[in-house]
């Protein structure tokens, strides 16, 4: 039995890279593991989140992981910010942790150039505070996609120094981990290797959105204008809904699409179709059990709560470990 830990910022709702990167392998592991899966409201807090929705982005995130098939019997499910002794190990870790090393983090060059109106300390010590939420709980395995894979590699230098700093073999190294044999990517509709929330609203399919909704974006979705020329590789929109249609759709209907596309006949629109029908199939049965959860407030309310109790015994006991390994003494 390991110890697994992984979050998901409340920015909106859980799409589907979220599903395949994360949550799926979450619903997985929790049936063998010490799992602590957690809703990342501190660090959603680097983009600014207006007060009056952040209660209610947290409550999207637990109603989907819940509808995902997350057990709270099975797995710790809890809120950062229930867990203040995670900001106390932050603090300590940025200590160790150097500005150059964090200034080229690829996530931090990326929000420095998109996010130029708000480059706040917090996006530069985000790898900082993502090593403490892991290390919290000395885990071995985090259930994340590709993306994450830099911020794992700096949890790990980050466990590392400080084991050796106060010579101790306290933090164990963890690694990233898929259920699926590598580190999934799950790609966009605009034609993005990524499916991401971003400024254009049809990147990304959430597990909320209706059939219409799914129909619409996918439809949209960014193609060519055909397989004109069968040497010259696939533009990448194209290569997406392939790769997509690998999630969601038979081998049969894939090897099909496959197939016309090779003869040089495949009309996208045809290709699309298929697509979302088998997106929506994919889909329907989390919509439902995401709106009944929703209405049942008091039943969320005994989740968060049973979850911050049972990831406070873990964390206070490293805090304190750590705060005595350090040399902290009461007087
Ligand atoms: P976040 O909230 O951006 O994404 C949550 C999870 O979804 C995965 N993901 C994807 N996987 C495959 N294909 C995609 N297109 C795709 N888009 C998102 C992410 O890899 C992630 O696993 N820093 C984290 C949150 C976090 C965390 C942690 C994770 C905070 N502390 C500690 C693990 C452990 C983040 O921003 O994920």
């Amino acid at each position: 039995m390991e110890i697994v830990v992984s979050g998901i910022r409340p920015t909106g709702n859980l799409h589907l890279g979220n599903y395949f990167g994360a949550l799926k392998s979450f619903v997985k592991m929790q049936e063998e593991n010490q799992c602590y899966f957690f809703i990342a409201d501190y660090h959603s807090l680097t983009t600014h989140p207006i007060p009056a929705d952040l209660h209610g982005n947290v409550k999207t995130v637990l109603v989907e992981f819940l509808a995902c098939g997350l057990d709270p019997e099975k797995a710790t499910l809890y809120i950062q910010s229930d867990l203040p002794e995670t900001a106390e190990l932050y603090l300590l870790l940025n200590m160790n942790a150097y500005i150059g090393e964090l200034e080229r983090c690829t996530s931090f060059k990326e929000k420095i150039r998109t996010q130029t109106d708000n480059v706040n300390a917090g996006l530069l010590t985000y790898p900082t505070l993502m090593a403490a939420d892991i290390i919290i709980h000395r885990a071995a395995r985090v259930p994340v996609g590709k993306d994450q894979e830099q911020h794992l590699e700096m949890t790990r230098t980050f466990a590392n120094r400080f084991n050796r700093l106060y010579k101790v073999n306290y933090f164990p190294e963890p690694v990233a981990y898929n259920f699926g044999e590598n580190l999934v990517k799950i790609p966009g509709l605009d034609g993005n290797l990524k499916m991401s929330k971003s400024d254009n609203e049809n990147s990304a399919i959430y597990l909320a959105d209706s059939a219409e909704v799914i129909r619409k974006k996918v439809m949209r979705a960014v193609t060519d204008s055909g397989p004109a020329d069968q040497n010259k590789p696939r533009s990448q929109g194209v290569q997406n809904l392939f790769d997509l249609m690998s999630y969601f759709s038979s081998g049969e209907t894939l090897n099909f699409f496959e197939d016309v596309y090779a003869a040089g006949s495949i009309r996208y629109g045809d290709m699309k179709k298929q697509l979302a029908e088998d997106i929506i199939r994919f889909t329907l049965p989390f919509r439902e059990k995401m709106e009944a959860l929703a209405a049942d407030e008091t039943y969320l309310r005994k989740v968060a709560k049973m979850g911050a109790e049972k990831a406070r015994e873990s964390a206070s006991k490293t805090v304190r470990e750590v705060r005595e390994i350090i040399g902290f003494r009461q007087f």
